[in-house]
């Protein structure tokens, strides 16, 4: 087993309150110990050859060593929330959109077309593709929707290729009610029939996760309980796409359910907010949607001084936000939704992890996985500071360099 030093870290960020300071954890002048693809330890340089010697680590001459070169370190990026999986793309839509146009839901059937229109081997190449970008801009988790596929086949074939490249996968069978059904009566509840069924059985030992797309146009919440409902009677874990497009009851669905996480948020009661701060589902704000839609940027601020855990996530597809850079969605957290830098980071961090529940990931001391992300800077400040600009230096992921 090798062990890997990395040193000359001029900024450390652990989310680890009880090693630096405040909610992130923050040390100067620090280093980090690799071994067996987890973080060994990590602490103040001046404490590295101790921390080797006592962990039985060394000799101090066979561990590898690596400069940081006086930059800041972060947790790899904990992306909670992306679409990943699909075929074809809606740039026209995007144009369309900007020249005044507004977003709506049924979109998400022409992105089902070309999906369906894909074959295994264009999907696989596509998403290997996402996921080198995704590594390039420091994510090194990533959560896989399924949900542009919507019969039985197209979707346990879209659970069954994401899982093929992250453990953390979604069924999102009710995206949205295919063509086929949505133009019959009671298409939408046979649809649900059909999802919370045979689509179910077939999707559940892919994923891990249900999701449903909670909206008007989408499902009405009496729907999306029995597929979420549906979907912990089978093992998975529920999470909710609600209050995107306008405001309505799915948070508190989340919450009644005991979701993981509810996503985008964009329009929220104070009834809302105080169900959330109430209970352990994570608000995931999703910058990127905001920002593609013309939808007005819900506070994180709001979220946060109520006592709301944040996730920030890309919300990747080709629809309403089809950006893959965690840095961006910092940026855009900071300049439009009240988030300081910190919480910015932590929330693309640690609150994606909290996201996914997972404790093994978005923290960097003893025990958590090496995922982790050399920037070009000094500090994570110039993620929102250098918008636009690739600041990510060099990525690990398992202790393995991934760009
Ligand atoms: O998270 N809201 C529903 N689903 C996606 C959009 C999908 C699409 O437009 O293709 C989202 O924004
Ligand atoms: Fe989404």
């Amino acid at each position: 087993m090798t062990t890997t030093l990395l040193s000359d870290i001029g900024l450390l960020v652990t989310n680890e309150p009880a090693l630096g300071a405040g909610p992130t954890g923050e040390l100067t002048d620090a280093a980090l110990l690799i071994a067996d693809g987890t973080v060994a330890w990590s602490g103040a340089a001046v404490d590295a050859a101790s921390a080797i010697a006592e962990l039985g680590l060394g000799p101090l001459s066979a561990v590898q060593r690596l400069s940081a070169g006086g930059a800041c370190v972060i947790p790899g990026f904990v992306d909670s929330h992306s679409h990943l999986v699909f075929g074809g793309d809606r740039a026209a839509e995007f144009e369309a959109r900007m020249g005044g146009r507004t977003y709506e839901a049924g979109g998400i059937r022409s992105t089902v077309a070309a999906t369906r229109a894909a074959s295994d081997e264009e999907l696989r190449a596509r998403l290997a593709g996402f996921i080198a970008e995704l590594h390039a801009q420091g994510t090194t988790t990533v959560e896989i929707k399924s949900g542009y596929g919507l019969s039985v086949e197209a979707e346990e074939r879209l659970v069954r290729l994401a899982a093929e490249v992250t453990d953390e996968v979604t069924f999102l069978g009710a995206h949205v009610v295919p063509a086929e059904y949505a133009s019959r009566e009671n298409g939408a509840d046979e649809y649900v029939e059909l999802v919370t069924g045979e689509m179910l059985a077939a999707c559940a030992p892919h994923a891990k996760w249900v999701d449903v797309f909670c909206e008007t146009g989408a499902f009405t919440v009496a729907q999306s309980r029995r597929v979420l409902q549906a979907g912990i009677a089978a093992g998975l874990a529920p999470r909710v796409h609600a209050s995107q497009l306008g405001p309505g009851d799915g948070v508190r669905l989340a919450v009644e359910l005991g979701a993981a996480s509810v996503d985008h948020c964009t329009y929220l009661s104070d009834e809302d907010v105080a169900a959330l701060a109430a209970s352990s589902t994570v608000a995931t704000l999703l910058p990127g949607v905001e920002f593609s839609t013309r939808q007005p940027y819900p506070s994180g601020r709001r979220l946060i001084d109520a006592g709301v855990t944040v996730a920030i996530a890309c919300d990747t597809n080709p629809g309403s936000s089809f950006t893959s850079s965690m840095p961006f969605c910092i940026a855009v957290a900071v300049r439009d939704m009240g988030m300081t830098p910190a919480e910015a980071l932590w929330a693309a961090t640690a609150g994606g992890a909290a996201a996914l529940r997972r404790t093994d990931v978005g923290r960097l001391s003893a025990g958590a996985r090496a995922d982790l992300v050399q920037l070009r800077t000094p500090s994570y400040v110039h993620l929102a500071y250098r918008p636009g600009v690739p600041l990510v230096e060099r990525v690990w992921k398992d202790g393995v360099r991934v760009a």
